[in-house]
Parts: C-alpha cells; structure tokens; sequence
C-alpha cells in the first residue's frame, strides 16, 4: 500500500513548509491580505501562511455577505494552547460577521482513536468551554448526536469511492468502517453550515494535516451540485451534471441571451455573479443543494516544549488549560530554547529566536502587542537576555494567561448544552 503524502491520524509533515503548501496548490495568504478591512494578527504575523479560495471569504467580509465558519475538533484529550490557534481564527471570523460552527468529532475520536463516548462528551465540553471562554458565538454539535449531519454523511458517501479513501488517506482492506464513515463524517460536518442555514462561502481553518479531508470534501461538494457554472471567452456555460430536465428549462427561461444546447446552455450578456447566484436558486428550487466550494486556510503548528509537535500523547509537550501553576511553571523552564550551549556564545551570538518554542508560544499567544514582542526577538539575537530570565518572564505571562483563562473558561460552562 502506498503511504499516503499527508495521514491526518499520524504525521505532520515537516520540512518546507511553503513548498508543501506549493505542491498541494495550497496558495499563499500574503497577497489576498489587501482585500481584507482589517488584518488579524495570526495573518500579521504569518502564522495562518496558505489558503483555498480565501478571496471568496475576504470579500463576504467586505461586502458583509453571508459566510458560515466552521471548524472541529477530536475529542481524544484534553485542549490545549495548540488547538487555541484555530480558536481564534473562528472567533475573529464570527466577529467579522460570519456564521460560527464548531462540531466536535466523537465519531473520529470513537472510530480512529479508541475513546469510550462518556469520555468523548467530557473532553469535547472542555473544548466547547474554551470556545465559549474566546468569546464564540454560533452553533455546536457533537457528530454522534446531529441526525441531519449523518443524513447528510451518507448523501455523501454517494459520490465517494473506496478507491479514493485509498489515493487519499492510504486505506486499505483492513480499514475498518468506522474509520471510513469518520472521514464522510468530517466531510458532511464541513458541508452543514449549507443545509443547516444558506449555501453561502465557508471558511475551514485548519492546520496542513488536515488538508486532505479539505481536498476531499471540496471535490464532493462539487459533485452534488446540478449544474457546473463557468466562465468562458464571452458567455457563461451552464452544464448539468445531474439535473431534472425542468431544471434546465427553467435555466434555460430565466436568461434573455441563451444558446441552448443538450444538457447545457451558453449565456451571453449577463455576467458571471449574476448567472451562478440565479442558477444555484434554480437548483435548490428543484431539491438541490446548490453547495458553494468550501475554503480554506493553513496555520502552522506551535511547536511543542519539547521540540517537536504539540501532542497529548507526549505530555511534556504540551500545555493544557487545567494545567496547575506548578506545572506549567516547570514545563516552560525545562522548554526548548534556541540558546546556545554556553553563556558567553549566548552573548556573542544571541540566541535563535526561529528555533525556540518559547519565543514561538510568545509570538502565538502570549504577547499581544507587537513592539513587545520585538523587543524580545531583539534582545535574545543581540544577546542581551538570558534563556533563564526570558523563560522566566514566559511563564510568568503563561500563568497568568491560564488563571484568566480559566475563569472564562468556568463563567463558559453554563453555554454548553448537553
Ligand atoms: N479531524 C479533525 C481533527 O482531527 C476534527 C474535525 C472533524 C474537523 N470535523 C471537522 C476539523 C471539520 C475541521 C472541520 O482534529
Ligand atoms: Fe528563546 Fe528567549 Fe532564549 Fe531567545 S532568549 S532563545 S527567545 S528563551
């Protein structure tokens, strides 16, 4: 069996972050910032790096047009400050007038990692309560309980082949079917926002791994609509894929301009918004779904204390939010720095703040005002700090993150239903 590039169960590819992004026809963020009113931090500070067909959310958030947001997470443990970062891409989306989504995936977490449902209810209300505690608003779900999302789940295995799961995530004859249905699961969950309320843009942050149930799940999405609209040298095409032939008629009457053709139609004079908005209400008129292509976009992952990536099955690793102080403390001083080996090469050659969790969870989460940030980032390369001092002045700002935090996190619980 061939491995798959990306297997969202097990690695996060390493290396060129960039060329990853290039070889998936991930593009890059930086030039569509412009058309944003306003730039975020994570975005300023290229963390959110990638992107698929983010102009369509940019401009919803211009033209204060519907989009819904909608991100998940795997109730396998505990949240932790590596799961904050698509928090806060969720949250500033809601806050930018979009319609928030949060699903929690007991089903993946079932399926792929083993978890008893009464300890999936408990991890998946502690990540609901971080939400809450961020200031979310909007709808949450847990998979196992959302009947129109497994309805929803099975529509879509109609258009799904065993083949595909193999070229996609490496299955195989000894996948279970559990695993498979997770992954239709995940597919629907990033559809629902369409049926639950409009069919409008839908923004799914995520981190690379996940990128392949983004790819998955676009192609999908396209595979259920009724018609394919495109622009071409002068006209709009209009294809139907599978539509009722009054379908096509009323495509057909709704146009001054049409050449009409079998099972297609060109239409000259009316431009290509115009036609694709008129055609998506013929098709849901006629029982369709009328789904726009979901988006999406790309972080790159804090890394964990350790080094390597933030993972609750490597608890040094990580930082959780009931983590107690003493803890924390002695987490972030026994942290990977990007020091050197000795004090006095520490001074002649300052420290590397790129290869330095620390500087990295500052640069994340813990310093918000960017003059701050620099003048951390310029002292430890003129080596005017000591990995000593800047670790202690780190914990310091993580233990009085988490003490507010979780506060909000407690005055949360009572918005978690369920
Ligand atoms: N598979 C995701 C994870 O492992 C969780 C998830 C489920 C998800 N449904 C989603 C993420 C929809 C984004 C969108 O964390
Ligand atoms: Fe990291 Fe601070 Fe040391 Fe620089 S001085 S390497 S930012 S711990």
């Amino acid at each position: 069996m061939q491995e798959p590039q990306i297997n969202p169960w097990s690695s996060t590819p390493s290396g060129d972050i960039e060329k990853t992004f290039g070889d998936f026809g991930i593009d890059p963020i930086a030039p569509v910032l412009q058309e944003l009113p306003e730039v975020p931090d994570f975005m300023r500070r290229k963390i959110v790096l990638g992107h698929r067909d983010y102009p369509a959310i940019a401009g919803a958030i211009r033209n204060k047009t519907p989009f819904h947001i909608l991100t998940g997470f795997m109730p396998s443990g505990h949240p932790h400050l590596g799961h904050l970062m698509v928090m806060k891409e969720v949250i500033w989306h809601v806050q930018q007038g979009g319609n928030g989504y949060i699903t929690i995936a007991d089903r993946e977490a079932h399926a792929v990692r083993g978890m008893p449902w009464e300890k999936c209810r408990v991890y998946g209300r502690e990540y609901l309560a971080c939400l809450y505690a961020l200031g979310f608003e909007g709808q949450t779900y847990f998979q196992s309980k959302n009947d129109r999302l497994k309805d929803l789940a099975f529509e879509a295995a109609t258009k799904v082949n065993l083949s595909e799961l193999t070229a996609i995530y490496g299955f195989g004859p000894e996948t279970d079917l559990a695993h498979a249905e997770s992954v239709i699961t995940q597919v629907a969950d990033i559809l629902y926002p369409q049926i639950d309320r409009e069919p409008a843009p839908t923004l799914v942050p995520v981190g690379i791994d996940q990128d392949p149930h983004i790819r998955l799940t676009r192609g999908v999405a396209h595979k259920l609509r009724m018609f394919t609209v495109e622009e071409r040298d002068g006209y709009i095409s209009v294809r139907s894929k599978n539509a009722p032939e009054r379908a096509l008629d009323a495509v057909k009457q709704v146009f001054p301009h049409v050449k009409k053709y079998e099972g297609h139609v060109d239409i000259r004079g009316t431009g290509y918004a115009e036609v694709s908005a008129k055609v998506r209400s013929i098709e849901r008129a006629h029982g369709g779904y009328g789904f726009y292509t979901p988006s999406s976009t790309y972080h790159i992952f804090m890394p964990g204390l350790t080094g390597g990536k933030m993972s609750s099955s490597i608890p040094e690793s990580i930082i959780s939010f009931y983590e107690t102080e003493a803890v924390v403390r002695k987490k972030v001083m026994s942290g990977i720095t990007g020091g050197r080996m000795t004090l006095e090469e520490q001074k002649r050659l300052g420290g590397e703040p790129e290869k330095c969790s620390l500087y990295l969870l500052n640069l994340f989460h813990m310093v918000i005002d960017d003059k701050v940030l620099a003048e951390i980032r310029r002292k430890c390369t003129a080596g005017e700090i000591t990995c000593g001092q800047c670790k202690k002045d780190t914990a310091e700002r993580v233990v009085q993150f988490l003490k507010d935090f979780r506060e909000k996190m407690d005055a949360a619980e009572e918005k978690i239903e369920a």
